[in-house]
């Protein structure tokens, strides 16, 4: 189970890096850093110019006690400091321009990355969005690119200025004196690989520290956005238990964790400072032996740390870059994903419709799940709709009616069969210019985190004031709109005021009255309005279905006898159609539903 750095678990079809990289995933992450060529040198300059200057800080050490403090050479030790001042101000110079054009780097390919899936995601089909759960695209967008930004810049970055370090006090050393170079050279390893084992075993802990963490989150999160199902069977000890059980489980991981942290931690330390030790020791010698200066030995000692911490921190930058692979696979996985349903080479614009529909022999099944065969839930429904018509579906719970509503406008295709605008298949049309005619009023109306006006404009971005007023007029949202705090401009949705689902309702009207479309699909919400409420609406939907196309699936008397026809779909079949009286009449299905169903509806009239 792969864990991102935010600890929010990442689904279990992840692709943790189990695979190395292949060589073209690598070549397409670089990619990103192409269009910032000139910031990636600049960073490589400061970079570079940074870890050289490190290198001079232990021989300035060295003449420090060779010259100053063994010799007593106050000038020496006067220059010595300008020298010093001076390498840490041209170090911060380089630093600052390493940093910042790392950082320039980075948030630009997170702008990049972020804005090319964002709108990758938008061309894909409804199908897809239904299999997925949008918390986990929202998390490859946020946490997977960060990951990735990391992967690129600050790791890469890490990696090559660790590598100037160590390869750097190598040759250094050398020069100073190759015996006490080789000694370091054998002891180096042992340390660097201890660490390397602890470091191993301490990223497996706290991968199942964090996986335990992350469990215990999604729970909460689900029983606390579940909050009204677990008050209403009372289960709210249950819930806490639960909740309880896993924090204890996150409590035993962490102390496993622990345990090996409070073990090895001193043994690593003790390991260094033993090698330490050792090199003191054989140093001392080579001293003695008038082979090493004092000052010398000190600067190996720094020298020997920079080797030692430049091999530890290998294992981990590669631990990293595996987690950003991962993480750029993740988005990769999205960006590859193809649109299901998309424009056919060569499609066709669709002049303004009159708006005749027809479906002949329309068959549709959802995609199986795994490989089994998917029941047809749409079975050999040929149906035609005149121009300015309004057809009206019946049927009983999933007889099949919002599936054929969404082959309308094209959120699914016909598994066999065709729908027709005026006589063109509609896959033969541009997906815009269909949309573009069709206004969908759905069950629930989805507002966003706006204004009202901005709700409405999603119907029109260009519609002039006047335009919009109209529109809400005819809607009947004006005057309760008018009498909200800021009128058109208050803010609804999820932080703003809460409007009433007629309310909603006749904002939806409105939006689709400024689309202006030839075909209106209708899904008539299930909760009843009061009275009031729902002759506004209803008002309004003859204002919007007035010399338009209109489909809709209706629930209530009052909008069935809107309809000029009526179409009863029964598990998938179309087994009649025709106006109300005449299927009252047949005593068909039709009858059956309107005495059970339609005539209880309170206030039809
Ligand atoms: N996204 C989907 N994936 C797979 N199967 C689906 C999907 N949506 C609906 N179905 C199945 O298709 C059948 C018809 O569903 P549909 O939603 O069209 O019925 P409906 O007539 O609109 O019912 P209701 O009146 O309850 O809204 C049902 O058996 C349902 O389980
Ligand atoms: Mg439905």
């Amino acid at each position: 189970m792969f864990t991102s750095r935010s600890g929010r678990r990442v689904p279990a079809d992840d692709t943790a890096p189990r695979n190395p990289p292949t060589r073209r995933e690598i070549a397409r992450l670089l990619g990103y850093l192409r269009p910032y060529r000139r910031y990636l040198a600049a960073a490589v300059v400061g970079l570079t110019g940074g870890a050289a200057l490190g290198l001079v800080f232990p021989w300035i050490m060295q003449n420090l006690v060779d010259a100053v403090l063994a010799r007593q050479d106050l000038a020496e030790l006067n220059r010595i400091t300008l020298i010093l001042v001076a390498t840490f101000l041209a170090r911060a110079v380089f630093y600052f321009l390493q940093n910042y054009a790392l950082a320039y780097t980075g948030e630009r390919i997170v702008v990049d990355l972020r804005r090319e899936t964002y709108a990758h995601l938008h061309t894909l089909s409804v199908r897809f969005f239904s299999d997925r759960r949008v918390g986990e695209l929202v998390s490859r967008l946020s946490s997977d690119v960060t990951l990735v930004r990391a992967a690129l810049t600050n790791n890469v970055a890490a990696v090559l200025s660790q590598a100037i370090t160590f390869l750097g006090s190598l040759v250094l050393m050398l020069v100073l004196n190759w015996r006490l170079t080789l000694f370091i050279l054998a002891l180096a390893p042992l340390v660097a690989l201890s660490g390397v084992l602890f470091g191993r075993q301490l990223r497996k802990l706290s991968t199942t520290v964090q996986d335990q963490l992350a469990d215990g989150t999604a729970l909460a999160e689900e029983a606390l956005s579940g909050v009204r199902v677990v008050k209403a069977f009372t289960r709210e000890p249950y819930e806490a238990e639960r909740y309880a059980a896993q924090m204890e489980r996150a409590f035993d991981a962490t102390m496993a964790l622990t345990r090996v942290r409070a073990a090895f931690g001193p043994l690593v330390t003790f390991l260094g400072f033993g090698a330490l030790a050792a090199v003191l020791w054989f140093g001392g010698r080579e001293v003695l032996a008038s082979r090493l200066t004092g000052g010398a030995l000190i600067a190996f000692l720094v020298y020997g740390v920079n080797i030692a911490a430049a091999l530890g921190s290998f294992t981990a930058l590669y631990a990293q870059l595996q987690e950003a692979l991962g993480a750029s696979r993740r988005i990769f996985e999205l960006l590859d994903e193809e649109p299901e349903i998309r424009d056919a080479p060569g499609a066709r614009l669709l002049a303004l419709a009159a708006g005749r529909l027809a479906f002949e022999r329309v068959s549709f099944a959802y995609p199986a799940a795994g490989g089994q065969a998917a029941p047809a839930v749409l079975r050999d429904i040929t149906l035609e709709i005149e121009p300015g018509e309004a057809l009206a579906l019946v049927g009983p719970s999933g007889a099949g009616k919002s599936t054929l509503f969404n082959l309308i406008p094209r959120f699914y295709d016909p598994t066999a069969g065709r729908v027709c605008v005026d006589g063109h298949d509609l896959r033969g049309l541009t997906l815009r210019s269909l949309r573009a005619q069709i206004g969908i009023v759905p069950q629930e109306t989805h507002l966003f985190s706006g204004t009202v006006r901005e709700n409405l404009l999603y119907g029109d971005l260009e519609a002039s004031p006047a335009a919009l007023a109209a529109a809400a007029r005819a809607a009947n949202a004006a005057e309760f709109i008018e009498q909200l705090p800021d009128g058109y401009d208050t803010l609804v949705g999820e932080k703003g005021v809460k409007l009433s689902g007629g309310q909603r309702q006749r904002i939806a009207i409105a939006r689709a009255l400024l689309k202006d479309p030839r075909l209106l699909l209708l899904d008539e919400a299930t909760s009843s309005l009061d009275s009031e409420s729902e002759s506004l609406v209803q008002a309004a939907l003859d204002r919007l279905m007035h010399g338009r196309t209109t489909v809709m699936i209706a629930h209530r008397l009052s909008t069935i006898h809107r309809a000029n026809r009526i179409a009863v779909l029964d598990a998938g079949q179309l087994i009649e159609l025709g106006a109300h009286a005449e299927l009252l009449a047949s005593g068909g299905l039709y009858a059956r539903l309107y005495q059970l169903q339609f005539r209880r509806v309170p206030r039809a009239p």
